[in-house]
């Protein structure tokens, strides 16, 4: 088909998605306008061979002590599927680590994260006995020493460096810079003098370094200037491990391209070993293992004409289901999974049900001829920070998980109803 034509690029789509008999988008061997029928929309719908496959790359590409970072996406099943496929997991809340742990995941397989860890959280995480607590400031660390003294529990902990480089991604998604909330600053001495206490305090046991430079971050480059920026000092340190954090991009329009988990890998282990690391390296992949996963499907309820302007077609989710159009002002694409090849021919905007002009989900949907109230309409790449960072704003209940492989479907999340909604309202 002519690319003209605009055709939905194929990689945007899970690995197992292919073109039913009648033209229609089947993931893990299930017809969408089924999974709508049965679930409702709007749906999220996770290709789980897809996520095991990933996982298993990451695992490859870093060796055990890789973590799958659960902020992109996070259920219990979700979470006992990267912990089967040989990942640890990295939680960034007590809520997160939480989740985990009713999962069966072991503790010690968890690393938790936070510039902010509350008394709370470090004494679930301490007392269920994660593996690892990241370090993020000198206030933790007095934080830790306070409870040491309360209970004796001396954890295993990396310290987060900001190594003071610039990642090209969404400022609110750069992390690695010297003006950050997170970590101990490299450039202004706050590292050497956080390793300096934490190797003297009662309180943890430092085993490791760990530097996050940010997220959607396409080109492997910037892992290889932040390890040769953190080198000299991961090496005078003489400690036995470095994560490199998570990062790396995923496509999500027509166009782009990102290196894949496996390839970021190679560069990484090919760096460290150009700057003479010899600590064991590992990393904190969330996006690049959920993002192509995962699809969201709307029905579509209103379209509006407004003639010499543009068309807006409403669907029944909204920004809640996907605030990273809202937020960064991310693209995404769209298309019909009645007709997934279809030419893709004309363009309207793709809105949600909620009292914002902003709540947009794609302001460019390139949708095929003839879309029509009561038609499904769908965007790839939304396994990651979608669901996850969504809200209950307008208290819609949120969107079921399915889980589709083989041509079955199993229901992760069930939708919420308007019941939920007052579970936490004693008023
Ligand atoms: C500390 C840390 N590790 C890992 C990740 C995961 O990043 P990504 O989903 O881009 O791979 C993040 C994301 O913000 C993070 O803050």
């Amino acid at each position: 088909m002519d690319r003209s034509d605009h055709v939905l690029p194929w990689n945007l789509l899970p690995d197992s998605a292919e073109v039913g008999p009648d033209g229609q988008l089947l993931v893990g061997g299930c017809d969408l306008t089924d999974l709508a029928e049965e679930f409702g929309t709007p749906l999220f719908v996770y290709d789980e061979d897809h996520l095991r496959a990933r996982c298993r790359e990451a695992v490859g590409a870093f060796g055990d002590g890789v973590a799958y970072a659960t902020k992109a996406f996070l259920c219990r099943a979700m979470a006992r599927l990267a912990h089967e496929e040989g990942m640890h997991l990295d939680v960034a809340s007590g809520g997160e680590l939480h989740v985990a742990l009713s999962a069966g995941v072991p503790a010690e397989r968890i690393v938790l994260h936070g510039n902010n860890k509350s008394d709370a959280e470090l004494i679930q995480a301490r007392q269920a006995g994660v593996g690892r607590i990241v370090v993020d400031s000198f206030d933790e660390l007095d934080r830790l020493e306070r409870l040491h003294r309360a209970d004796g529990l001396v954890p295993d902990v990396l310290l987060r460096i900001t190594p003071g480089v610039e990642a090209h991604t969404h400022e609110f998604v750069m992390t690695g810079q010297d003006d950050s909330k997170f970590g101990f600053g490299l450039t202004v001495g706050d590292a050497a003098r956080a390793v300096e206490r934490a190797r003297q305090s009662p309180a943890v046991n430092l085993v490791g370094l760990h530097a996050h430079i940010g997220s959607q971050v396409f080109v492997a480059g910037f892992f290889e200037q932040a390890i040769e920026v953190l080198a000299p000092f991961v090496n005078q340190s003489g400690l036995p491990e470095l994560s490199i954090g998570g990062g790396i991009g995923v496509a999500y329009v027509e166009g782009e391209t990102s290196p894949s988990i496996s390839e970021w890998g190679a560069v990484v282990r090919r760096a460290c070993h150009t700057a003479g690391i010899t600590a064991r390296v590992s990393a904190e992949p969330g996006r690049s293992i959920a993002a192509v996963a995962g699809v969201t499907v709307y029905r579509v309820g209103t379209i509006k004409e407004v003639p010499g302007i543009r068309t807006f077609v409403a669907c029944d989710g909204g920004f809640i289901d996907n605030p990273r159009p809202a937020l960064y002002g991310s693209g995404y694409e769209t298309f019909v999974p009645r007709a997934v090849a279809a030419p893709r021919t004309e363009t309207v905007r793709l809105v949600g049900k909620h009292c914002e002009s902003g709540d947009v989900l794609v302001a460019e949907a390139r949708v095929p001829e003839g879309l029509a109230v009561g038609d499904l309409i769908a965007t790839p790449v939304t396994g990651a920070y979608g669901r996850s960072m969504g809200s209950n704003y307008n208290l819609l209940p949120r969107p079921a998980v399915v889980f589709v492989s083989g041509g079955r479907a199993r229901l992760v999340i069930r939708r919420e109803t308007n019941e939920d909604l007052l579970a936490t309202d004693v008023g």
